[in-house]
Parts: structure tokens; C-alpha cells; sequence
């Protein structure tokens, strides 16, 4: 009866720490990614744009910092942000295919990845 009380509690510590991660935030943050596409814009020549890495933007595929959102403690007690924006400039104006669905390997332009999602 005491073994089947610990692997019982266990088992409670491990969902617990499971909800208590941020891991169901990135769970949840992967099933939006499946429904996204590319977007077309127009960036202009020498102008800084901030593209979404986290996919919680309501400005996709432009960062409005929803990715502070998901900051978490690490064990030295310091706030940590697991997402950043990335920059983009580009020397002249120019109409590109920018990433939605963050799983790219060209980052920020889309590179078709979405298809296999
Ligand atoms: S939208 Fe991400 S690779 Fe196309």
C-alpha cells in the first residue's frame, strides 16, 4: 500500500511539473503554427522591422511582444525569455514571404516549411 502511494504521488509531482512548465505553452503555441501560412510584405529599404519568433504575436508575422508572455524563473531566481524577436533590415525595398509558422531554417523568410506541418 506505501509503494502505491509514492508512485501515486509521483506520478501527481510529474504532471504537476509538467503544467507548471512551459512546455504546455509551447504544446499550445506548435497547434497554432499548423495553421499558418507565409505572409507577403513589403519592407522598406533601411527601415528595422522586428519579426515574431514565438508565434503568439497578434501581429504575425511582426513581434508585438507577446513573447514576454512566456517568461519563466530559473534556478538562480533570474527572469528568463525562451523567445526574442529577430531584426530585419534589408538594404532596398523589397516584397518577401516572411514565416508564420516559425519552423523555417531560413528565418524570418518562409522556406516552405508549413507544407510538411
Ligand atoms: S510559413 Fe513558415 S516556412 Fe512557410
Amino acid at each position: 500500500m506505501e509503494a502505491t502511494k509514492w508512485v501515486i504521488i509521483g506520478f501527481l509531482e510529474q504532471f504537476r511539473a509538467i503544467f507548471t512548465t512551459n512546455k504546455i505553452k509551447k504544446i499550445d503555441i506548435m497547434s497554432n503554427f499548423s495553421k499558418v501560412v507565409p505572409t507577403k510584405v513589403t519592407l522598406e529599404a533601411n527601415k528595422t522591422y522586428a519579426w515574431c519568433t514565438c508565434g503568439l504575436s497578434q501581429t504575425n508575422p511582426f513581434c508585438d511582444g507577446a513573447h514576454k508572455t512566456l517568461a519563466t524563473t530559473n534556478q538562480e531566481g533570474e527572469t528568463v525569455f525562451p523567445y526574442k524577436s529577430q531584426k530585419i533590415s534589408v538594404a532596398e525595398t523589397s516584397e518577401v514571404w516572411l514565416c508564420n509558422c516559425k519552423q523555417t531554417k531560413n528565418p524570418p523568410y518562409c522556406d516552405g516549411s508549413h507544407n510538411s506541418l
